[in-house]
């Protein structure tokens, strides 16, 4: 297996992630703590529940989140793969229902602003290992840096999350600018979390999309809301993800729902699914 000093390209054009007929699936916001871990964290174990093979990738490099949300404590994390002390495959760590999970670093502000040759080997290093997944969610990171960006170019579809909150409402405003911007024809959609209800999340969908339409010729599609869940609050100090510790829960139920429909677009649904039940599992599997 190749090392990532040897599969890193020095080059600066990034190849999109997404691989034709994978659903390669990032989440942004501008805002941060708007709910992205935990969106795509339930995606990727309720997807899996659903016979998807799931990868779910800690975008966010400097900062770890995903491993403490689910309560995992992988060894290696992206900064090894980065620094080519081990492969990305070793890096994997299993998560509930049989999700692999890429941890990130903590505490690295070198790879919270990764970009040019290093986000580009990232990007192929993903494309590659895409293949053997039904389901890549990127968990982007917040704001419109270098990083969340490289990141999210090139997935089909970009989730960009928000709150119906007015800052973060502007700053969802910001993201789907410049990711129409960076890589116009991207598919963005709109995930609204925190909502009471959907008609809350649709007309904030609406209320958004007025602007894009006006100022970027953009529209956005309404990918779905979530409730706010004192559950999913609950299941995040107990370093669960809310699908696992309420699955009854309103939100857990969405998230559900959520998931589904994303198989459902897939090209590979979970029907199709069932024949590539054979992938070893990830070195951290064994742990
Ligand atoms: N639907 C919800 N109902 C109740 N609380 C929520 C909901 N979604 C998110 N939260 C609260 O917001 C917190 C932050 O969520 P999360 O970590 O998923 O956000 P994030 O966008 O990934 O943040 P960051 O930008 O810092 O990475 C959660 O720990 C939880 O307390
Ligand atoms: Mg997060």
């Amino acid at each position: 297996m190749k090392t990532t000093r040897e599969a890193v390209p020095d080059q600066p054009a990034p190849a999109p992630i997404a691989v034709r007929g994978l659903r390669t699936v990032a989440a942004v916001s501008g805002k941060g703590g708007v709910g992205k871990t935990n969106l795509m964290a339930n995606l990727a174990i309720a997807s899996a529940s659903l016979g998807a093979r799931v990868l779910l990738v800690d975008g966010d490099l400097g900062l770890a989140n995903v491993d403490v949300l689910l309560g995992l404590s992988p060894e290696q994390s992206l900064a090894d793969v980065l620094e080519g002390r081990c492969s990305l495959d070793e890096a994997l760590v299993a998560g509930p229902r049989g999700i692999h999970v890429l941890p990130a670093a903590s505490a690295r502000q070198d790879l919270a602003a990764l970009d040019g040759a290093p986000l580009s080997g990232l990007r192929e290093l993903l494309r590659r290992s895409a293949r053997d997944y039904d389901l890549v969610l990127i968990d982007a990171g917040a704001g419109i840096g270098p990083t969340p960006l490289g990141l999210a170019v090139g997935c089909d579809p970009v989730l960009v999350v928000t709150t119906p909150e007015p800052i973060s409402l502007a700053d969802a405003y910001a993201t789907l600018k410049v990711v129409h911007q960076t890589a116009p024809g991207s598919r963005l959609e709109l995930v609204v979390n925190s909502v009471r209800d959907e008609t809350e999340a649709r007309r904030v969908h609406a209320q958004l999309e007025r602007v894009t339409r006006r100022f970027l010729g953009l529209e956005i599609g309404f990918r779905g809301h979530l409730p706010h869940d004192p559950r999913l609050v609950e299941a995040v100090r107990s370093q669960q993800a809310v699908v696992e510790a309420f699955p009854n829960s309103a939100v857990a139920r969405r998230m559900a729902s959520l998931a589904a429909g994303l198989l459902r677009e897939s090209r590979s649904g979970p029907r199709a699914m069932e024949a590539g039940r054979d992938r070893r599992p990830p070195a951290g599997a064994a742990r």
